[in-house]
Parts: structure tokens; C-alpha cells; sequence
């Protein structure tokens, strides 16, 4: 098997610059580890010895010591490999930078000692906060080379040492180990040189998510190539001592393409975008393209493959230059990028991005590798002429290629050795292995079977539990069968958890596409958490569907039930005012909900705390008739009656038209069927518990339609439904409101944005309503469509006062008086439909990327007025879902 890490000793280059280097690094050190005097390599670098060096600390002397490798393979050079340092205890090198990223090297070669086995040792390095090398051992490591492993290796990174003056390099042996090194390098690089901060942000690969490396991001190089031509050693890069590798044992298949050639006789022309420091210029003057023939090349792509680690991101910088003489002018040769089977680019034009013939240009990409089991995994990059676009050569170029591994948001690069060739006597014979890797299989099968048997019995067990509970403490016990919900009718014959989750109702994801969603949970994607755990914001399906992805904490056992109740409800109700579940995961144990995503986040983020502007009353008027009709559709559009028990103004949220959705049934119960009410322990949250419900622990669809009154007047006043810091009488929103409705103050205490705006009728009708919503009694509560009606009559109200303004002079003031005589109550309900479309809907342009605040310019017009927003409103992903961030609420 081909390994791709650096196997070279340093090669000593032939055709040789000549002259200086185009960048001369302001730091600049090699330390020869364990050798006794200062040295000048093969290469004719000047190596330091590290025997009383100025890098190691102090008591370097006891806790370490020099030792001289006990042979020399042809293939190792004298420095630095020969002698090593040998790190008995934790051991720091400290070296004096200036700021920016530095390339780090480390030369091993692992072989015997006096003193030492140099094969046998395990270690780990870290460089200032990052963990580089963890339990590593270099013997495992060792690249292949033509079948071979190589006698030595060299580790390249680039760490960021910005607000530090000292780069701490820190070897620590693993227990019962020694660490040692032959040689370390720090290099640094110009400003900008692989990371821009100021230029515009990358995007990761087959996903509309832009990415913006962190400053203190260190990096590994995995893959550095000179593609078409041959390797180019370290002397004759542009100063910083990279070295770029021939590309052949990465070229998968046999279509190597072709190698196009002008010898020397290229001049590279560097222009500010591509500085002469980026690469030499050999590396732009060979490439590797495809052959002569349209048809063939249309039939295959240009591949290279490269093993890789999973869990990390990857930086791809792709090098290009059009050297060829036929090819200079735009549209020429156009093709697309793939990397791991997914469009990088499409119809990339190396002459369109550089400007002509000769002149160099790199583009970057960025790609996750999920971690999916195996920690290795093979990346591709494919080329292939686009299809569509009729180009003269049906062709692609690349000139050179660095793959680069960013390190975890700890701070980490470090990865697993290698497994050891388990079966080393290559002269077994292959029947014997096979069944060997047979019976593997055998153990492998069997230890997850009987953990997956382990794993249902389990859940059927909580269910049992879950569902005697219910018995015992209700009537809603014989609803349970109609539900088709009954996964374990007796333990005997419950074989499977899966029976209870509805797959055939809605999509069941592997957890390797949430993953690859929401790049492995990363913390920049979470748009709420809580108790149970956190929400993000995930692209699936190759990036076109954006969802909100809510992962159960597994140690949440509240979770759990609620995670089943919601998946058994969500899944068999479908409504425009209910958020839909796409689906759900069970992959591992992992309890997952996959919703569509509310791109304007929750009520409450538009109406107090927030930076978004007012909403306009008629537009609250529209929200709360969808939520009202979200809710009344589980009272009594259903089957059986469902009680939400947690309806507030974070649980509905609003998409992207401003249709409301009424979300989170994680403590949702069926409703009475036999009786009038179901017992329960109160749940709920503070400020929107119906005081009946709480007295006598008697829940009704009442319950909810107290919790909905609450948030129509938490849409009237944009206030929340209890300040604990306030009067007494004015803590509970809806308390106070009902005393304000008697006292006929109401007006007091409306959103002072709303002045002018809300007719008086409409502010009665509406007022009246909600006060009917919170009484005490849950008999003098209006049912759920008698809200949906009032609601619909009061925005009627409203657009007819508009109207009629419209109509008379159209002054401000006007409205108020005029609006209240006038009201037509025969009026077509054409604008009430849910709010899902209105004339102003598409007027908000608005975007979400990379987590990322983004400014919205909106214009807002009612009837006969227009109001221009264009303030720069910050609208937070973070809001969706932000019930989950006050999980003390319930
Ligand atoms: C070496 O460093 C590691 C990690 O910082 C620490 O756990 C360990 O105790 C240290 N060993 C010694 C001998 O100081
Ligand atoms: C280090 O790795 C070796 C082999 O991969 C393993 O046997 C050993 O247990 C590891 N040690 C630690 C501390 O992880
Ligand atoms: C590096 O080590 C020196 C001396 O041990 C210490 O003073 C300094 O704070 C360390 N710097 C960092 C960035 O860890
Ligand atoms: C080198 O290029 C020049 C023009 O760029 C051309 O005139 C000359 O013939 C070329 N020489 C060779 C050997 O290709
Ligand atoms: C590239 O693909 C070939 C053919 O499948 C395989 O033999 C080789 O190991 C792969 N190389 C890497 C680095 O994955
Ligand atoms: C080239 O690679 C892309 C991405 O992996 C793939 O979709 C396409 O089918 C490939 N084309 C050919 C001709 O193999
Ligand atoms: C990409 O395509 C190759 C074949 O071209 C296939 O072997 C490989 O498994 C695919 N990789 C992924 C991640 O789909
Ligand atoms: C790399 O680690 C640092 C912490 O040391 C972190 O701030 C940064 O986000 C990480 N980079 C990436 C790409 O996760």
C-alpha cells in the first residue's frame, strides 16, 4: 500500500536555481538534534547543533542525551539524521519567532541507537497549544516508497505563532517510552501566504458554507506535488524549503494523461495575485492535462487519490498555469473540479482566473472528511472538460497540488499510527488468511448483533416502563393502539427497536450525512442548545436543503421520551402551521430530529431583545392566525385531540415567507378521550402555565389556549410574559393584561411601536380575545377555532381601516378616529390565509452563511404606505430554535 507522507531525505537538486530565492525568511533555524558542533548539510545548509543550545532548556542535560544511530541506509544522509536526541522526560525546545505561521519540520529516522531503540518509540509533540504528534511512532509511519518503506520521514506543519514571541516545541514521551528527534526546522512564510484573513472567505466543497480558517489554526501538510514533472527538493523552492513531489504514485488508473513540455524555454510571469514565492516556477512550467482526443477525454477524468485521515478539514490549494502555446485565450480549456466526487468548480478557466498564457494562479479549496468509523480514508481529485460549454481543447490542466489537515477546533492534528501489518509472513497461504480475516468478520458481527439485541431490549423496555406509566396515570392508555404506535406487545416478541420508528413516514439518516451536514457537529453550526442537548443548522443533499438538526444529549433520560414522543406525533402530522420533521437518526444510539429549517428563527426574535425590526401589526396579526391555526389543527384536526403543553412564542418560529409553524412536541400529550381531562405532572414554562392546569393538575386543550392567549399579548405589548423585577401586579404578563383589559387601559401597555399603526377596533376585538384566552376558568376559554375566527375578524378589522385611510386624505392620525365608525364586517378573507403570501413577501432579501450574521435590507409596505428598512438589521441564526437556550424555562 502507498503511504503518501513525506518519505524524502532531503533531495539534492541538480538543476539548481542559481541566484537568490524570491523570499527570504525572517526565521530561519535548523537544529541538528544531538550533535555536538555546528554542521553544514549535503544540501549545503547550515545545521545548529543542539548540544547546549539556546532552544533547550536548562536541565536539557539530565533529561535527555545525544546518541549516534547505529547504521547509515544509503538512502539517509549524515545530517541530520545520524545523531538524535533522546527524550527521557517531557522535554521543550523554545524558539524566538516573529508573528505569522511558520512552517515546522521534524526529521526522524527510526532505527537502533547506542542506548536507544529508535523503533520501539512512541511519543507525543505539541508546539505551543497545539497537540501535533500524539503517541506517534515513527517506525509505524514510515512512507512506502516503491514497495519499500522508506528509512526515514519528515513531518511538515505550519503552526501559528501570533501573539506569542516563543514557540514552545514540547516532546513527551508516551508511558514506558522514550521520545527522540534527529532534526527540527522552523521556517516562516510570507504574510498571507496560505491563509488571507482579509480576503473572501473560502467555501467548503459541495456545500454552500463558507469557511474562514481561525487564526490560530495549525496545519499539516499531507500532500505537496510538482504535478507532471519531476520531484523538486527543498533547495529549489522559493525560500521556504517545501518540497514538491512527482504526482505519478498518486495518479489513479491508468489514464496518466500527458505531460505537455516546452523544456526552459517558459518565463513565468508572477503577478500580484500569485507572487513569485508561491511556488518555483517549475512548477507551472509542467503539468499534466489529457491526451489529444476529445472523445477520450470526455470518457474519463484525470484522477489522483490520496489516503487521508477522517474528522478533519482540508485545505486544497490547486496550482495552475497555462503554458502551452495554443492555449491563450479564455473559454480554451475549460473544465470541472471534483474532490471526493463533489463539484469543487465547474467550468474553471485557467486563463479567465490568470489573465493569459504563462501567468501562474492557485485557487483554495476547503473540504470536511468526516470521521465514519475508519479513521483513514481515500480523498480524490478529479478533472473532466465541462460538458456544456463548447471549448476548443476537451481538456483540464493541473500544475501542482498541497493538501494540507487543519487541525480539530481543540486544537488538535494528531492521528492514530498506522495499524502494523497484522499478518507479517507473507508466505501463509491465502486460504488460511482469508478465513482468518473470515472468522473476524464472524466476531465483529456477532459482538454488534448481540449489542444491537442488548440495545432494543432495552428500548423496549423503556417503552414498556413508558407506556404502563401512562396506563396508570390515565385514560389515554386505549388510545394507544389506534395510534399503531404499540412496538412491544409483549417482551417475547420484541426482536427490534426499529419497529417503532417510522421510517416509511419519514427519512431515516445515517449519521455519516448529519455529520457530513453540520461537519461533524461542529460547535459554528449550533443554532440553540439546552439541556438535551444542541441544534445546528445543517445542509444535506449535497448542500441544497438547509434543516435544523436537533442530537439528544444520550445521557438526557428526559430526552429520550420526549425524543419519542416527538418522532411518534411529528411524523404523523403534517400541516402548513406545524414545523414538519424531515426525519431522524438512530444510528449508534444517537437520538437525532432532522426538521425543515425556519430561516427567520422564532416570534420572540422579532418581537423584544432583539435587533430585528418591529414587525408590523398586520403581520402579527397574520403570525398568530397560523399559529392559532397550527394549534387548533392538534385540538381537533386530528384523529385524536393533541395537547402541546408548551406553546409560547419561542416554540412558533417563521420561515422565510413569515408563515408561522409551531414547533417542539417534545411534551406533547394526547388528549381526553373517555374523560374530560388527562393527569399529569405540570409541565410547562414559567409565564405560560394555565393556573387551572397547575391547581388541579388536570390538563385540557384549555391549557393551550391559555399558553396562546399569553403569546397574543406578548405580540400586542413585545414584552415578555413574566419580569420578575417589576410591580407585583405587572410580573405575569397575562395577569397584568386582563387588569389593564377592566380597567379599559389596554392601550397603556402596546408595543409603543404599534402607535399609530393598530386601529382602535382592531386593538378591542384583539384585546377581547386574548383576555377571553387567559382566564382563570378553562370553561370561559373560547375553543381553538373561536380564536382562529376572532383573529381573522381582527385583522378584517384592521385592513379595512387601512383601506379606508387609503381612501380619505391618508394622514397618520386620520386613521385612528375614522377607522373605528367604519368597519365593513362583510370583508373577503384573502389576506388571512396563514400569511403565507402577501404582496410584500418577497421583498426581504435575506441570506444565512457560515453562522454568520448577515444584513438584511427590507421594505416594508402596507397598504398605501412604504417604509424603507434598510439599517443594516443583524438577524441571528442563533434565534431559531432559541427556546432551547432557556432550557430553565420548563
Ligand atoms: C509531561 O507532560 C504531560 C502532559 O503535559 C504530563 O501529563 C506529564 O505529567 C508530564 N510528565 C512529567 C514527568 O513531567
Ligand atoms: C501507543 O500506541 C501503541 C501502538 O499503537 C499502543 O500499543 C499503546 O497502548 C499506545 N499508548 C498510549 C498511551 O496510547
Ligand atoms: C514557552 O516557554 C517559556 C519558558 O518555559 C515560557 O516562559 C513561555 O510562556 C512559553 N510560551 C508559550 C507560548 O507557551
Ligand atoms: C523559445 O521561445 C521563443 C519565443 O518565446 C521562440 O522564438 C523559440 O523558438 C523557442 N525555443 C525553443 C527551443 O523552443
Ligand atoms: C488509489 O487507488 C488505487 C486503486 O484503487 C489504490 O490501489 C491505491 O491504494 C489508492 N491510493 C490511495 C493513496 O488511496
Ligand atoms: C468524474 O468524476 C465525477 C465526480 O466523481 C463523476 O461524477 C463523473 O461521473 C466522473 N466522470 C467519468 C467520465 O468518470
Ligand atoms: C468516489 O468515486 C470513486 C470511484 O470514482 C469511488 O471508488 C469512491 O468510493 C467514491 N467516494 C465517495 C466518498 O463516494
Ligand atoms: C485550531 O485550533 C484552535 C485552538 O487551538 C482553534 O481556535 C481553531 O478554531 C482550530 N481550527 C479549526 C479549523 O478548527
Amino acid at each position: 500500500m502507498l503511504r503518501f507522507i513525506f518519505y524524502l531525505h532531503l533531495l539534492v537538486s541538480v538543476t539548481s536555481a542559481g541566484g537568490s530565492a524570491p523570499y527570504t525568511p525572517t526565521d530561519s533555524i535548523l537544529l541538528d538534534c544531538g550533535a555536538s558542533s555546528n554542521t553544514e548539510s549535503e544540501d549545503g545548509r547550515d545545521w545548529l547543533a543542539d548540544e547546549r543550545s539556546k532552544f533547550a532548556p536548562s536541565n536539557s542535560e539530565s533529561a535527555s542525551f545525544a546518541s549516534r544511530a547505529s547504521r547509515q541506509d544509503h538512502s539517509v544522509t549524515q545530517v541530520p539524521y545520524m545523531t538524535a536526541r533522546v527524550f527521557r522526560n517531557n522535554f521543550t525546545y523554545s524558539f524566538p519567532v516573529s508573528p505569522g505561521l511558520k512552517f515546522l519540520r521534524f526529521y526522524f529516522y527510526p532505527v537502533q541507537y547506542s542506548g536507544f531503540d529508535g523503533t520501539t518509540s512512541f511519543f507525543s509533540v505539541t508546539a505551543n497549544n497545539h497537540l501535533l504528534l500524539k503517541n506517534f511512532s515513527a517506525s509505524l509511519n514510515l512512507p512506502v516508497v516503491d514497495d519499500q518503506p522508506a528509512a526515514s520521514l519528515i513531518k511538515e506543519f505550519m503552526v501559528p505563532c501570533f501573539e506569542t514571541e516563543k514557540l514552545n516545541v514540547t516532546f513527551l514521551p508516551s508511558p514506558y517510552s522514550w521520545a527522540f528527534v534527529n532534526g527540527i526546522e522552523l521556517v516562516s512564510m510570507p504574510k498571507n501566504m496560505y491563509v488571507n484573513h482579509q480576503e473572501n472567505s473560502l467555501t467548503f466543497v459541495g456545500h454552500k458554507v463558507s469557511f474562514d480558517i481561525p487564526h490560530a489554526t495549525a496545519f499539516e501538510t499531507v500532500s505537496r506535488l510538482n504535478v507532471g514533472g519531476a520531484t523538486v527538493g527543498s533547495v529549489d523552492d522559493t525560500g521556504m524549503f517545501r518540497t514538491w513531489f512527482d504526482d505519478t504514485p498518486y495518479i489513479f488508473g491508468a489514464a496518466v494523461g500527458y505531460t505537455p513540455s516546452r523544456g526552459n524555454n517558459v518565463t513565468i510571469k508572477y503577478s500580484e495575485d500569485t507572487p513569485s514565492y508561491i511556488a518555483p516556477a517549475i512548477i507551472y512550467t509542467t503539468s499534466r492535462t489529457m491526451i489529444d482526443d476529445p472523445q477520450i477525454n470526455m470518457n474519463f477524468n484525470l484522477t489522483w487519490n490520496f489516503s487521508i485521515d477522517t474528522g478533519f478539514t482540508y485545505l486544497l490549494r490547486l496550482h495552475f498555469c497555462e503554458t502551452q502555446l495554443e492555449v491563450t485565450e479564455e473559454g480554451q480549456r475549460v473544465f470541472d473540479i471534483f474532490i471526493n466526487n463533489q463539484t469543487a468548480e465547474l467550468n474553471a478557466d485557467v486563463i479567465h482566473w490568470s489573465g493569459g498564457n504563462s501567468i501562474p494562479v492557485c485557487r483554495d479549496y476547503v473540504l470536511f472528511v468526516p470521521s465514519e468509523g475508519q479513521s483513514k480514508q481515500t480523498l480524490w481529485l478529479a478533472l473532466h472538460p465541462s460538458k456544456d460549454v463548447g471549448s476548443k481543447f476537451a481538456d483540464s490542466i493541473l500544475n501542482g497540488l498541497e493538501i494540507f489537515r487543519l487541525n480539530k477546533s481543540d486544537g488538535s492534528l494528531a492521528v492514530p499510527n498506522p495499524q502494523p501489518e497484522s499478518d507479517p509472513s507473507p508466505t501463509l497461504p491465502s486460504v488460511g488468511r482469508k478465513k482468518k480475516k473470515y472468522s473476524l468478520v464472524m466476531v465483529i458481527t456477532i459482538a454488534v448483533f448481540s449489542g444491537l439485541l442488548a440495545l432494543s431490549l432495552f428500548l423496549c423496555f423503556l417503552i414498556y416502563k413508558r407506556k404502563v406509566r401512562r396506563v396508570k396515570d390515565s385514560a389515554a392508555s386505549v388510545q394507544k393502539s389506534s395510534w399503531g404506535q404499540v412496538p412491544c406487545p409483549s417482551n417475547s416478541t420484541c426482536t427490534t427497536s426499529v419497529s417503532l420508528l417510522p421510517s416509511d413516514l419519514c427519512r431515516r439518516f445515517s449519521i455519516i450525512e448529519l455529520k457530513e451536514a453540520t461537519l461533524n457537529f461542529d460547535d459554528q453550526f449550533i443554532i440553540g442548545s439546552g439541556g438535551f442537548g444542541n441544534v445546528y443548522r445543517g445542509c444535506i443533499d449535497g448542500g441544497t436543503t438547509t434543516v435544523a438538526i436537533k442530537r439528544l444529549d444520550s445521557s438526557s433520560r428526559q430526552g429520550f421520551r420526549e425524543f419519542q414522543t416527538e418522532l411518534e406525533l411529528l411524523s404523523k402530522l403534517r400541516h402548513v402551521n406545524l414545523v414538519s420533521l424531515i426525519g431522524f437518526c438512530d444510528d449508534h444510539g444517537e437520538m437525532i430530529l432532522v426538521y425543515e429549517y425556519m430561516h427567520r428563527g422564532t416570534l420572540r426574535d422579532h418581537l423584544y431583545k432583539t435587533k430585528n425590526p418591529p414587525l408590523p401589526w398586520k403581520r402579527r396579526l397574520e403570525i398568530c392566525i397560523g399559529a392559532a391555526r397550527g394549534l387548533q389543527y392538534l385540538h381537533a384536526g386530528v384523529k385524536h385531540p393533541i395537547i402541546h403543553r408548551d406553546i409560547k412564542s419561542t416554540n412558533i418560529l417563521l420561515d422565510e415567507n413569515w408563515v408561522a409553524k409551531v414547533s417542539d412536541f417534545g411534551l406533547s400529550r394526547l388528549g381526553p378521550m373517555f374523560q374530560s381531562h388527562v393527569t399529569t405532572v405540570v409541565k410547562g414554562s414559567i409565564g405560560y402555565v394555565d393556573p387551572e392546569y397547575y391547581r388541579r393538575q388536570q390538563l385540557t386543550e384549555k391549557s393551550d389556549v391559555y399558553s396562546f392567549g399569553v403569546v397574543l399579548f406578548e405580540v400586542l405589548c413585545a414584552r415578555q410574559s413574566m419580569i420578575p423585577g417589576l410591580p407585583k401586579d405587572q410580573v405575569n404578563l397575562a395577569r397584568w393584561a386582563r387588569v389593564c383589559h377592566a380597567r379599559g387601559t389596554l392601550e397603556n401597555i402596546v408595543d409603543p411601536n404599534l402607535m399609530g399603526e393598530i386601529s382602535p377596533l382592531c386593538l378591542e376585538k384583539f384585546g377581547a380575545l386574548a383576555e377571553s384566552c387567559v382566564r382563570d376558568v378553562g370553561t370561559e376559554r373560547p375553543m381553538m377555532s373561536d380564536v382562529v375566527w376572532g383573529l381573522e375578524f381582527a385583522l378584517q378589522v384592521q385592513e379595512a381601516t387601512e383601506r379606508d385611510m387609503d381612501m380619505g386624505a391618508g394622514g397618520d392620525e386620520a386613521m385612528v378616529i375614522r377607522s373605528s365608525q367604519t368597519s365593513p364586517l362583510v370583508l373577503k378573507a384573502e389576506g388571512a390565509g396563514g400569511g403565507t403570501t402577501t404582496d410584500d413577501d418577497n421583498e426581504e432579501l435575506f441570506s444565512v452563511s457560515g453562522g454568520k450574521a448577515s444584513e438584511s435590507r427590507s421594505t416594508i409596505s402596507s397598504v398605501g404606505r412604504s417604509v424603507s428598512r434598510g439599517d443594516g438589521d443583524r438577524i441571528k441564526s442563533e434565534s431559531v430554535f432559541s427556546e432551547f437556550m432557556n432550557h430553565n424555562g420548563r
